[in-house]
């Protein structure tokens, strides 16, 4: 375990009966690191940070944090804090009790507790509303009480599952913000759970994307974005167009593959599952796409297809264009910058799309 670890799972696994919820899970969480675990539902996130905050034991593996085995250790004797996805504050206490209800294992004095309730409820601005009961807040201000009530232990861990999920979409962006700044400001450890790709990009120093109890890949935001290793990565995080593609040639870091179709298509070399002969699947984000409506001059990649159809978002479009042979249509993004040209939604008129060599994402074919 490195020295910055503060949290370090190596090969933990989680069996109920038959159901591997976790499944020889490995990963290390820095100090100060805002960490989340990104997957679809039942891929065994809620389980993994059950067992970080000791409500649930591992059947196999180990878990450290700070240095210290957990395999004894119960949970209010660890140096973490758990939030929950539907913030359990209590209705009958006011703000100020409730976030003191964290205090109370903790001996102080009163106005010891005083001072500290007035310190955190400063921290998440909610100043001014310590003698309102709980159920005269909105959803957003809940959640920040449930927040504070966490953090006024001073944890060096904060687990949190899914905190945002019951928030409305506007609020949620803007908690999203708020919780991030805030950790900035505490410094303390964040792992943050979500099914949420947009919110885990947004938020997050680093990503472990899960799937069936496994970790497929952890990386930083655009990392993970950019350079997806499979094309449950891929598709899991955004949108993608693949192709099968047989690697012709290789030169100067530059990949020749053929992709029937399509035709040739240009790609940089990105490992070692790039090889001339190997059978590839070609990765092309729909926002890397231009479209044209005549031949574009372009050293770029360039294939012609028809429009198949469209979809308006106002800020943008999303186009889809048949290309003869080829099983479904290449999406590609466009947005809106000039006013739509007349006609140019026609369907079934011809379009030519085009993207850099530097585009393409190469992935081992499945
Ligand atoms: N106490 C339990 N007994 C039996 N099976 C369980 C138990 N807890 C979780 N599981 C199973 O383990 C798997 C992982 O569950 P988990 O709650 O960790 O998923 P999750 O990733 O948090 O999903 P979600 O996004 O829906 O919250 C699921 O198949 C679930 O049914
Ligand atoms: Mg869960």
């Amino acid at each position: 375990m490195s020295e910055r670890s503060i949290i370090s799972i190596s090969n933990v696994s989680k069996y109920f009966g038959p159901v591997r919820a976790v499944d020889g899970l490995s990963l290390e969480i820095q100090r100060g690191e805002f960490f989340s675990l990104l997957g679809p539902s039942g891929c065994g996130k809620t389980t993994l940070l059950r067992m970080l905050a000791g409500f649930e034991w591992p059947t196999k593996g180990e878990i450290f944090i700070d240095g210290q085995p957990m395999a004894a250790v119960p949970p209010h004797q660890r140096p973490v804090n758990m939030v929950f996805q539907n913030y359990a504050i209590f209705p009958h206490l006011n703000v100020r009790q409730n976030i003191a209800y964290g205090l109370r294992k903790a001996k102080l004095t009163q106005a010891e507790t005083a001072r500290k309730v007035n310190e955190t409820l400063d921290m998440i601005k909610l100043s001014g509303y310590g003698l309102r009961a709980a159920d005269e807040l909105s959803g957003g201000e809940r959640q920040r009480v449930a927040l504070a009530r966490a953090l006024i232990k001073q944890p060096k861990v904060l687990l949190l599952d899914e905190p945002l999920g019951a928030l409305d979409k506007k609020l949620r962006e803007e908690m999203q913000l708020e919780l991030r700044a805030l950790q900035k400001t505490v410094g303390i450890t964040f792992v943050f759970v979500t099914h949420d790709q947009e919110e885990a990009l947004t938020m997050s120093d680093r990503v472990a994307v899960m799937s069936a109890g496994k970790v497929l890949q952890i990386d930083s935001p655009t990392q993970l974005y950019e350079a997806p290793v499979n094309q449950e990565v891929a598709g899991f995080i955004g949108n993608m167009n693949f192709f099968d593609g047989l690697v012709r040639a290789i030169k100067d870091g530059r990949a020749t593959v053929d992709v029937g179709p399509l035709g040739e298509i240009h790609a940089l070399v990105n490992g070692p599952h790039v090889s001339v002969g190997a059978a590839v699947t070609v990765a092309v984000r729909p926002e890397k796409i231009t479209s044209f409506s005549a031949p574009p001059n372009t050293e770029a990649n360039v294939v012609q297809g028809v429009l198949d159809k469209t979809a308006y978002f106002g800020d943008r479009s999303h186009l889809y264009i048949r290309i003869e042979g080829l099983e479904k249509p290449i999406a590609v993004v466009a947005h809106n910058v000039a006013r739509e040209l007349e006609g140019s939604g026609d369907l079934n008129r011809p379009v030519w799309l085009s993207w850099p060599a530097e585009a393409v994402v190469l992935l081992p074919s499945e």
